[in-house]
């Protein structure tokens, strides 16, 4: 985990140095560009305009799509959970590609690729080859936060564009709905975040966005094999998902993470957890799952929204700093969809 950069240390894409180490590398010296650290000034000089401008595009796609806002925070975290927060989730099949966009947990359910591109087309035409896509996801989750109410937080950036995808890495490292607490724990430990703390904080993403049925029906008709409904979930939450997600109906079909405030980023994901009212059984299992080491900080969430949004906006950032390429390490993308010249 990178630290926040030291105070007076210039911040930003070297041109210089990139030059000399390309220069050193040509003549075949063996040269490794030190791994630099993120930080939030990293465009100041290259493209100041870079926040104003993900904040256009995001409000224009939000017009259209009042979904937007979560389907951007979950993207950034599905990238960086495979090999880092390199935009590898943005890369579609080619010859030398497998996308991670078909992995079983983004398969007909991550999206915003479109507003991606087109943040992209916008940067690429006020700052030319400046801006990383993995930067664009980052930027884009942390605005989309803020415009649905949530807490605000400088957004470390440098990051680079991997050039490999890794589908089996998308496979098996993000969490699955139907995980109990201790795949959840391990799934976060292996990326180096907090099995307890950054698992807590960054489940609430769950105050927003949408569900299809088909993640939700097992808990209410055959829990973990069983038949019966998941004992820990609310009569009449039930009743209403149910109506909502027939018995062997459309998979597809929406509903709300969280029914209180659907497009709100607030603090009501802990409260509705408290009520037992948590939509996905990894939501519920934070709280329900017996003698749970998360249930204390999911208790002081919900008694404390302030608490939440300074843990959340902590935990962002730790997760936006697991394993980056910086310096000269991999590129920026000129199109998020593929590799440079390629
Ligand atoms: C803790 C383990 C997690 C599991 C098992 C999980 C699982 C899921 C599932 C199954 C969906 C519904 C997808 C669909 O119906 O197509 C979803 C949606 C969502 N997730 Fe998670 N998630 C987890 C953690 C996170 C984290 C860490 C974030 C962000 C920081 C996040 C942000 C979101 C958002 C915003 C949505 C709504 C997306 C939309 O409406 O397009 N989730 N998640
Ligand atoms: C991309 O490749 C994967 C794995 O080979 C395949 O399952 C998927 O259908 C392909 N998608 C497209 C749009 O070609
Ligand atoms: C992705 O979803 C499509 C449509 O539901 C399905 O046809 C395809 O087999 C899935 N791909 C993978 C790799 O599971
Ligand atoms: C892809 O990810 C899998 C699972 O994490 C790992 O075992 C494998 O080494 C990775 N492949 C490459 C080429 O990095
Ligand atoms: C949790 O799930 C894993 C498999 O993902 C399993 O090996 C383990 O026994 C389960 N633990 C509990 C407490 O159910
Ligand atoms: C319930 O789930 C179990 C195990 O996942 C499966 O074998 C069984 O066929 C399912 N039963 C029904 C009625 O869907």
């Amino acid at each position: 985990m990178a630290p926040p950069s030291p105070r007076g240390m210039p911040c930003g894409p070297r041109l210089a140095a990139v030059l000399l180490l390309a220069a050193a590398a040509a003549l075949g010296f063996g040269v490794r560009a030190g791994a630099a650290q993120l930080c939030a000034e990293y465009y100041d000089r290259t493209c100041p305009g870079v926040h104003r401008v993900v904040r256009r595009v995001l409000k224009k796609a939000h017009e259209a799509d009042a979904r937007i806002y979560a389907s951007l925070t979950r993207l950034h975290f599905h990238d960086c959970f495979v090999q880092g927060c390199d935009a590898s989730i943005l890369l579609d099949n080619s010859s030398s590609i497998v996308s991670e966009k078909f992995a079983t947990p983004n398969n007909n359910s991550a999206r915003g690729y479109p507003v991606v591109d087109a943040v992209k087309a916008a940067l690429e035409e006020a700052c030319p080859g400046v801006v990383s896509c993995a930067d664009i996801l980052a930027i884009a989750a942390k605005i989309s936060v803020e415009l649905s109410g949530g807490p605000r937080w400088r957004v470390p950036l440098g990051r680079r564009d991997g050039t490999t995808a890794n589908i089996t890495a998308a496979n098996s490292n993000l969490p699955s709905p139907f995980d109990n607490l201790t795949a959840l724990q391990q799934k976060f430990g292996a990326v180096g975040l907090d099995a307890t703390a950054d698992l807590v904080a960054l489940s609430g993403a769950h105050t927003f966005g949408r569900v299809q049925c088909r993640f939700v029906a097992p808990r209410l008709y055959n829990f973990s094999g069983t038949r019966r409904p998941d004992p820990a979930l609310d009569q009449g939450y039930r009743a209403l998902l149910s109506r909502r997600c027939p018995r062997g109906g459309d998979g597809s079909a929406l509903n709300d993470l969280d029914p209180a405030t659907p497009d709100a980023f607030d603090g009501s994901y802990y409260a509705n957890l408290g009520a037992r009212r948590g939509t996905l059984q990894s939501d519920q299992e934070l709280l329900s799952t017996p003698g749970a080491p998360t249930a204390a900080i999911v208790g002081r969430f919900a008694g404390s929204q302030k608490a939440f949004f300074r843990s959340f906006a902590k935990s962002m950032i730790r997760m936006g700093n697991i394993e980056v390429l910086t310096g000269s390490q991999g590129e920026v993308r000129k199109n998020c969809r593929v590799v440079n010249g390629s």
